[in-house]
């Protein structure tokens, strides 16, 4: 299997008048020794993000006594700094905890539609939808709920002081960091874009010329505003200064977020949604997401199916996942929306029945097609960035958190004076039935916009546990892929017995119901079985990388093994 992506620190070359950049180098040095030499046991917490950087302030955080919510919160604050393309303050997310008592919580800091936002706002006067309108631009910005989603986290679980957590996010912003090559590359190839919704100039442009690798990024507008999230905590965001300067922006540039929309923002501890999968305990995101549900109901339709038997990636192991999700993506486009608006019929469609219902009728010899496969009517129906990591402590308390812009970099837009990104989440609404949003997904009622009500995500930070015990803190970006990738890693490790990294590192498909067809990365799915599966009439499309995951193994002795993907800079930092 490919190996984690081995940092670029080494390569960089340090600017020696800036000390703290040079002490921070040396530890990622050191982290990264500690990284090369994983197998030999960490024991006391474990932080895998997609940045270096991150992961490293993570594991400070755990050092000096904090748990794994006082780290969650520093990395998710520090990814706002050295991730900008999906860590984020000004866009959204959500957050699964498991407290070394095994109980579980989950946090939905899920952007919400300004108060303004009506049903058609992305339409023409014909009807059509305007081009990239809910993607690029003011309009596309939804409420941010990351800041409050970290207060209320700290006010819950806290150990440390808020203060103390934000610090690095403020020195790295303040000071700057060096910039990966895939960061300096990302930020070359959107310099025209971030001009083009950014007229007042921002620090993510490079005017003189190209960023290189190494690179230092200030943000000194940024620093400011963290600055203020630090001393001020909620009212540092979503009043004074920062939410007249990000109302400000909305104004003179046709959007519509209000300082009312900001004060009145909540994040919301939610009930998480679990189920059993083969004896193991998985615990999920509920609505705004619709991962938990979703991926539930996909281990749910396997379960019944011999998958170790048939082996990773052979015909009937793929045959059965990919019409388990054709079936439960349909449901998806016409069920699952934000429950506070919606009456979204948890209960039926996680009710076991149910599920093994929907899969009766799947052929081994020939696939369904997704045209002939509608969406269930279960019962009690009354009722290309994001970004994920993983973190663990001592006391087996753990945090699988995912937060987004959306598309890498969210809407482009700048706050002027503020400096940070803001979200284009208005796209995960169902803007008219029948037109896909940027992930190809489809929604209707349950989905449609509304004011002040959350768009579908399909985020699914998890937890799964085994006879009580933490196993495993998993989840990935990758817009619609998030659900099938997790349901494939979890697969991995209880069905073929990978451990974590090789888990993460394995080659993915995805299959979404429409279009009706399997998507493959590179290594994915080896020729027979395609042509094979080809011949009862399932279609391929290649593609790219999907996702990256960082998860966290917890070993049967006891030790912990993070699975650090390849396909970005993502570190595992462990002690
Ligand atoms: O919430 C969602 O489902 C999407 N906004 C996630 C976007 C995403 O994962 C992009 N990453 N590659």
């Amino acid at each position: 299997m490919v190996k984690p992506r081995q940092i670029s620190i080494f390569c960089i070359k340090v600017p020696c008048f800036n000390r703290s950049i040079v002490i921070l180098l040396l530890g990622i040095a050191l982290c990264q020794f500690a990284y090369a030499k994983q197998d030999t046991a960490y024991r006391n917490g474990m932080v895998v993000s997609a940045h270096p950087i991150a992961s490293q302030v993570g594991i400070d955080v755990l050092k000096k006594g904090g748990n794994a919510v006082d780290a969650a919160i520093a990395v998710k604050f520090a990814l706002a700094v050295v991730y900008p393309n999906a860590g984020n303050i000004g866009g959204g997310g959500f957050m699964v905890f498991r407290s070394s008592q095994n109980e579980y919580a989950a946090l939905d800091f899920r952007e919400k539609a300004p108060g303004m936002a009506t049903r058609d706002m992305y339409l023409d006067e014909t009807g059509e939808p305007v081009s990239r309108l809910s993607l690029d631009g003011h309009l596309a910005v939804g409420v941010p709920g990351s800041v409050d989603g970290m207060v209320k986290a700290h006010e819950r679980y806290g150990k440390l002081l808020w203060k103390d957590l934000l610090q690095p996010a403020v020195d790295l912003a303040r000071k700057g960091f060096p910039l990966t090559e895939m960061q300096a590359n990302e930020l070359n190839r959107r310099k025209e874009s971030f001009k083009r919704f950014n007229s007042h100039g921002t620090a993510l442009i490079n005017e003189k010329a190209d960023w290189k690798a190494g690179d230092l990024l200030i943000q000194k507008e940024l620093a400011k505003t963290m600055k203020r999230i630090q001393s001020k905590g909620r009212r540092g965001f979503y009043e004074g200064k920062v939410a007249k300067l990000l109302v400000r922006e909305m104004k003179d540039n046709g959007g519509i977020i209000s300082l009312e929309d900001l004060k009145n923002y909540e994040a919301k501890w939610r009930e998480p949604v679990a189920n059993d999968y083969r004896g193991y305990h998985v615990v999920s995101m509920p609505p705004s997401s619709s991962g938990g549900i979703a991926l539930l109901s996909l281990l749910k339709s396997v379960e019944p199916y011999p998958l170790s038997h048939w082996g990773f990636q052979q015909d009937s192991t793929v045959q059965v996942m990919v019409e388990a999700e054709r079936r439960v993506y349909a449901d998806r486009a016409e069920h699952y929306g934000d429950a506070d608006f919606y009456p979204v019929p948890l209960a039926g469609l996680l009710d076991s029945n149910y599920i093994h219902a929907r899969m009766q009728d799947i052929s081994f010899e020939r696939a369904t097609s997704s045209e002939s496969v509608s969406h269930g009517k279960p019962v009690g129906y009354e009722s290309e960035e994001t970004t994920h990591f993983s973190v663990v402590d001592k006391d087996g308390n753990a945090v699988a958190i995912t937060t987004t812009l959306n598309n890498s970099y969210g809407s482009l837009v700048v706050v002027k004076g503020a400096g940070f990104l803001l979200n284009d989440e208005m796209d995960d609404f169902s803007m008219k039935p029948g037109v896909p949003n940027l992930y190809g997904l489809l929604g209707g009622k349950a989905n449609a916009i509304e004011a002040n009500k959350r768009m579908l995500s399909a985020m699914t930070p998890t937890i799964v546990t085994k006879d009580g015990k933490l196993l495993m803190v998993v989840g990935t970006p990758g817009g619609s892929t998030i659900i099938t990738s997790v349901f494939q890693v979890i697969l991995n490790v209880v069905d073929f017995g990978m451990g974590m990294q090789e888990a993460v590192s394995a080659p993915r498909f995805h299959h979404q119901w429409l279009p009706d067809n399997i998507q493959p990365e590179k290594e994915a799915i080896a020729e027979d079985v395609r042509a094979r599966l080809e011949a009862k009439g399932y279609q391929f499309v290649q593609r790219g990388n999907i996702g990256r995951v960082d998860a966290i193994l917890v070993k049967a002795d006891g030790t912990l093994e993070g699975g650090a993907d390849h396909r970005g800079d993502d570190t595992i930092v462990g002690y």
